[in-house]
């Protein structure tokens, strides 16, 4: 359930007119829902809360704006970062260092170093010369790093394969078959602490048998590591839940999740940690947009909005659905493509499709655009950054600034021999 909904023929969010930000602040902007955003990291606290103690790390990479961050923070929830440009993030939003847990397959020896420097609470190890390279940096450092084992499960999260991480091919974990061996030679390593395996097997998975065979898998080695004498009292079962971009496919719920989650751990003994970051943004945000013409086309008419593939770039690089809604629908249907200003024909985001009938001037949204949204724009065709709002009841206010081509020229300095 999401907090952007019609009152009166026109779309709110919360108790904003989607019309009045876009009057403010203009369009495209992403505007996000407090209320949405409480309300997921709620529902997902309490589906896991037969638990026991468990540690949520927010996949900030999902939306890193860091009032996203601070009202995750505020409800407990950690942050599971991939850079230190994310770390530093996460510390200016609130998230205390101890519950910034570090993933990701290319950290550099700088990286570590400046995590171990910020005192964050966990590394997931990815291959063993990262772990190495870690015990190598802490120890000269006369410091401890806690650090989990990444293992990749080798299942298909049969999601798309772009986002799909747990197969042995992909670039993720180190092979299940020798995480023991791998596992006993880093918890040699002075510098090191050794406290669990972690896996994530891709984002947006539908079915939660392929998650449940790999959580068995990694428990049931776990289990074999503790008999052999290591020291297994964490794991982190990563991310990955899906979320509906398509209003007649409905996910697993968080609730179903946490009932699977408690059968396939029951025995296990460990503190479980989580990472999600779809499940929790994803609804929490919108896309919104003004119509700027509708071409006709031969096939279809072409609604073209002031949106593009650099501001949500899903649709272009995954195929990706996302629901598109007059913010003022006049009940009126058309069939029509939907596309953005870029030069390129893959900047369209949807074709053929039943939508609300709109014209030129009209602002529309495009839905579950709070995660992988704004996080993955860019400025290609030398657009602006697009910015963002985040809406609290009846206030609201702009939490990324739009950042204009005047500041991307400033950024350029021209070199001396171009004078
Ligand atoms: N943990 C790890 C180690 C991850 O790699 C990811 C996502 C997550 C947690 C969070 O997964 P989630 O709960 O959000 O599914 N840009 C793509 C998604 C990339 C996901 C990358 N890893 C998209 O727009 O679909």
């Amino acid at each position: 359930m999401d907090h952007f909904a019609l009152r009166g023929g026109a779309m709110f969010a919360e108790d904003v007119p989607l019309a009045t930000i876009a009057e403010q602040v203009g369009t495209p902007v992403y505007v996000y829902s407090r209320a949405t955003l409480e309300r997921h990291a709620r529902v997902f606290k309490e589906a896991l809360a037969d638990l026991g103690d468990v540690h949520i790390a927010f996949a900030i990479k999902a939306n890193p704006n860091l009032s996203v961050l601070r009202v995750l923070a505020r409800q407990g929830f950690g942050a599971d970062i991939v850079s230190v440009g994310e770390m530093k993030r996460a510390l200016a939003a609130g998230v205390a260092a101890k519950d910034i847990v570090y993933s990701g397959v290319g950290k550099t020896r700088d990286d570590l170093a400046h995590a171990l420097d910020a005192g964050i609470g966990q590394f997931n190890i990815e291959l063993e010369e990262e772990g190495a390279a870690l015990a190598e940096i802490a120890a000269a450092k006369g410091k401890t790093a806690t650090a989990v084992l990444r293992v990749n499960p080798d299942v298909d999260a049969g999601t798309h394969a772009k986002i799909s991480t747990g197969l042995s091919e992909n670039k993720f974990g180190v092979p299940i078959d020798l995480a023991g061996d791998i596992l006993a030679r880093l918890d040699a390593l002075k510098g090191l602490n050794m406290r669990g395996l972690a896996l994530h097997i891709g984002s947006q998975i539908f079915d939660l048998d392929p998650i449940e065979r790999a959580y068995a898998k990694v428990g049931a080695l776990a289990m074999d590591l503790r008999k052999a004498g290591h020291v297994i009292d964490r794991i982190d079962l990563g991310g990955g839940l899906g979320v509906p971009y398509e209003r007649d496919k409905v996910p697993p719920s968080p609730a179903d999740y946490g009932a699977m989650v408690k059968r396939v751990t029951k025995d296990w003994g460990v503190t479980l940690m989580f990472e999600p970051g779809r499940v929790i943004a994803g609804n929490a945000g919108v896309l919104l947009t003004e119509v700027i013409w509708v071409k006709p086309g031969i096939v279809r008419p072409y609604v073209i909005v002031d949106a593009a593939m650099n501001d949500l770039a899903r649709p272009a690089m995954y195929d990706a659905y996302h629901d598109f809604d007059a913010v003022h629908p006049t009940g009126e249907k058309m069939v029509a493509n939907i596309a953005g200003p870029v030069c390129e024909s893959g900047d369209t985001f949807a074709m053929d499709r039943e939508i609300d009938a709109v014209k030129a001037g009209d602002l529309a949204v495009f839905r579950t655009a709070g995660a992988y949204g704004a996080t993955m724009a860019s400025t290609y065709n030398s657009r602006p950054l697009v910015p963002e709002v985040m809406v609290d009841g009846d206030r609201f206010a702009v939490v990324a600034e739009r950042v204009k081509a005047e500041a991307l020229i400033e950024a350029e300095p021209m070199p001396d021999f171009l004078a």
